[in-house]
């Protein structure tokens, strides 16, 4: 960990020109916010309290988890009990997909009987031919696959892979590939540690910049549940540090106000946003209860029984806010 100001600092900013936009405002006028202001200090000022945004019962957005096994497992033969976590999932009140390893998801594909999805890590675009080691979208889409994981920050180049780092153009032109063949897409993105450090202005800047490039795309769907936005703080990935409910709030608030400007507000309240990072069972009601989270991405608890209990702890926290 390094030192520093904290995650939760709010200083001043790097970025040139941010501008939030408040589609609550009651007179319907967009409402931008100074720059050195975090959003958490404007609601704040509004009366929204604690970084939270206004309450929000009815967001009409379906939850959604997802369970990325990332390369695992090592045998084939641990499969069926991966497989035997994602279908104890209860699905009928929140979408459940699992994406399997490359090697695994021509195996297990066809294992969920509760309406799971399976989301392949990774696509190429360019469809089928010479591309060795490639997957297709257009195999996907022959399999029935229905989504497709791109832009998680391992293949964006944390973690020292020694693979050329995805970038944000290569993303889009991905993201505009597997929306045309009919495919839905959860988009990753999130800030490595240094940029946390400086504070929710700079993790903002970084979020725009993950975002710039697919905004046409998104301005162009007339679907919004087709695109999930995963919210992952690099900082948080398996490391047992998960965002404290405000911080994962306020960012996923920050993302949403964001495309409320570059996109639309009606985008911004549809599109589902995920939050991922070290989530597990224990954390995952408290983090449920944030009106801008959707759901969560999940890596190491989808290797576990509880992958269940998280379905679970946000299908009932946001059935809870319809009442
Ligand atoms: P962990 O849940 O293991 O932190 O991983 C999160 C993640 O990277 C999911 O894509």
């Amino acid at each position: 960990m390094h030192g520093g100001k904290g995650f939760g600092g709010g200083e001043a900013t790097r970025d040139p020109a941010p501008t939030y936009i408040n589609p609550n405002d009651p007179k319907g006028k967009q409402q931008a916010i100074h720059k050195a202001e975090s959003f958490a200090e404007y609601l704040a000022k509004r009366g929204g309290g604690g970084g939270a945004m206004p309450s929000r019962p009815t967001s009409g957005r379906r939850p959604i988890v997802g369970g990325n096994w990332k390369c695992n497992p090592a045998s084939p033969y641990d499969l069926p009990a991966l497989v035997a976590n994602i279908n104890a999932c209860d699905t009928s009140s929140c979408d459940v997909y699992v994406c399997p390893s490359p090697l695994h998801v021509g195996i297990v594909y066809q294992s969920f009987n509760n309406g799971a999805y399976v989301a392949p890590q990774n696509c190429n675009f360019k469809g089928c031919g010479a591309f060795t080691g490639e997957m297709a979208v257009d195999q996907m889409e022959a399999m029935g696959i229905k989504w497709c994981l791109i832009g998680h920050s391992e293949r964006r180049g944390e973690f020292g892979l020694p693979t050329p780092a995805e970038s944000n153009a290569l993303l889009a032109t991905k993201l505009a590939y597997i929306l045309d063949k009919g495919l839905n897409c959860i988009f990753c993105i999130g800030e490595p540690l240094p940029i946390r450090e400086n504070g929710i202005d700079a993790v903002m800047a970084e979020c725009r910049a993950q975002l710039n490039e697919i905004l046409p795309i998104l301005r162009g769907l007339s679907d919004h549940s087709r695109v999930v936005i995963a919210y992952e703080p690099v900082w948080a990935i398996g490391t047992g540090v998960t965002a404290s409910p405000m911080q994962a709030q306020e960012t996923h608030a920050g993302i949403r106000q964001y495309l409320a400007s570059a996109v639309s507000p009606q985008l911004a309240a549809n599109i589902r946003i995920q939050y991922g990072g070290s989530a597990n069972a224990a954390n995952a009601p408290e983090l449920s209860a944030q009106p801008d989270i959707d759901g969560f991405l999940v890596g190491g608890a989808s290797l576990k029984p509880e992958f269940a209990q998280i379905v679970a702890a946000i299908a009932a926290a946001k059935a809870s806010a319809r009442f």
